[in-house]
């Protein structure tokens, strides 16, 4: 089935006691406004770990592949990264909380 940003909406809950899509807004984690195509570990006044750091310096791009590889297997794609959830086991439902974030870029 086609990615559906309105399930993946509902899957974003799980996301959201750390996470906004509004620009400048972190809490735990970083503000996910404007995530697609933004190198990793870059959003200005949150601090993030050296491994996510070091991801971004390395090349590490946000886009529909490296976000669905991240949230298969967060401590496997970026080792040492500090956010603490471990990722989301069905395909689809990353497929749908991609589609959703997407949906809500500015
Ligand atoms: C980092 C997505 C759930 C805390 C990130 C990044 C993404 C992401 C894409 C990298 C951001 C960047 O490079 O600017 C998601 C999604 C989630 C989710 C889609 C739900 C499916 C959570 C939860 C928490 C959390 C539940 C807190 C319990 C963090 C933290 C970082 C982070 C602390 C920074 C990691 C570091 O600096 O090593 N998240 N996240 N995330 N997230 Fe999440």
């Amino acid at each position: 089935a086609a990615a559906d940003p309105a399930s993946g909406e509902k899957v974003f809950n799980k996301c959201k006691a750390c996470h906004t899509l509004e620009a400048g807004k972190n809490k735990i984690g970083p503000s996910l406004q404007g995530i697609i195509g933004r190198t990793a570990g870059t959003v200005e006044g949150f601090k993030y770990s050296e491994a996510m750091k070091a991801a971004g310096t390395g090349g590490l791009v946000w886009n529909d592949e490296t976000l669905d590889k991240y949230l298969e297997n967060t401590k496997g794609f970026v080792p040492g990264n500090k956010m603490p959830f471990p990722g989301l086991k069905k395909p689809e439902e990353r497929a749908d909380v991609i589609a959703y974030i997407k949906s809500m870029m500015k």
